[in-house]
């Protein structure tokens, strides 16, 4: 049994990740910025660096992310990696995102290169769009007006569900047989928009369409949802990625590190289809 900080445990990756650790006989300390009211939890603030000199007492491996709404991921991620360098952490797993690796002058890939050269065992993971957005940050569209509105063309995306992310995190912070390597994770299958409203549709059983909506009326969708205007900015120069086909590539990490395909778009509807009725 180990000892494993999960940092962003209550979120949609976080929360699965401990979930399965847990389920595995380990001690989860299930990292929060918010109130610590249930057993496990500990406090950890990556805006204020509350928690951090005692996040990774004990610990054995580490999984670290950067909370989405931020674009300064190097600065919030790098006293974690330095205090985990300084407790000597047995191995951290940094989540950070398919495409990343494209720039290194880019913020969430200096966070990479700072966890590589850091001295640690390490692994990242790059998932690509998670399936999962479209119960969360792509609902209301669909709730609304039964669109998913996106600024991505025809572009297919190789989507990955957060639970297929969180059951190769689970391995790679519990085994040493993947030391020191990255890995993009997708889905098995890529799939345009209107694919993918197709598939949520006869989930749901109810008509649900895609809309290729243009930035700028992305840029008013995400300024209307209260995203900080650099973080929306973001999220529109990633999407201008996915419109050029970037998304589309698909890799067998998932299965090389599990031992299982990962889950279909189509299962992913299945199990979530209450979300769209
Ligand atoms: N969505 C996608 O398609 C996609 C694709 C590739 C990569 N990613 C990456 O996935 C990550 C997001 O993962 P997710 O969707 O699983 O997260 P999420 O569901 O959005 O949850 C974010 C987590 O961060 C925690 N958090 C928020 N503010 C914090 C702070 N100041 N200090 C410490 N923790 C804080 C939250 O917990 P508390 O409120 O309890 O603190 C929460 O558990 C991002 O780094 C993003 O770049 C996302």
């Amino acid at each position: 049994m180990s000892r494993i900080l999960v940092v962003g445990s209550s979120g949609t990756v976080g929360s699965a990740l401990s979930a399965l650790l847990s389920a595995d006989g380990h001690e989860v300390r299930r990292a929060t910025s918010g109130a610590t009211n249930q057993s496990g939890q500990m406090h950890l603030n990556l805006l204020s660096g509350a928690g951090l000199q005692t996040a990774f007492d004990g610990v054995d491996s580490a999984f670290l992310l950067s909370p989405p709404g931020h674009t300064n991921q190097d600065a919030l991620l790098g006293p974690l990696i330095e205090q985990a360098r300084a407790q000597g952490v047995g191995k951290v797993v940094l989540m950070s995102a398919m495409g990343a690796n494209a720039d290194d002058n880019a913020p969430l890939r200096k966070a990479e290169l700072h966890l590589q050269s850091s001295g640690l065992s390490w692994n990242v993971i790059r998932p690509n769009w998670f399936m999962q957005n479209f119960n969360s940050y792509w609902l209301q569209g669909i709730q609304q007006q039964g669109q998913i509105l996106l600024p991505v063309g025809k572009a297919k995306g190789s989507f990955i569900d957060a639970r297929d992310i969180a059951k190769v995190a689970a391995k790679l912070l519990t085994s040493s047989a993947f030391e020191n390597a990255e890995f993009d994770l997708t889905g098995k299958e890529a799939f345009d928009h209107d694919q993918v409203a197709t598939i949520l549709s006869q989930a749901a059983n109810r008509p649900i369409g895609y809309t290729d909506v243009s930035p700028e009326q992305m840029r008013q969708v995400l300024h209307d949802a209260g995203l900080p205007a650099d973080y929306a900015e973001f999220l529109l120069l990633i999407l201008g990625f996915f419109k050029l086909g970037y998304s589309e590539r698909i890799t067998d990490a998932v299965e090389r590190i599990t031992g299982l395909a990962p889950r279909s778009l189509a299962q992913y509807a299945q199990d979530y289809k209450a979300s769209w009725k």
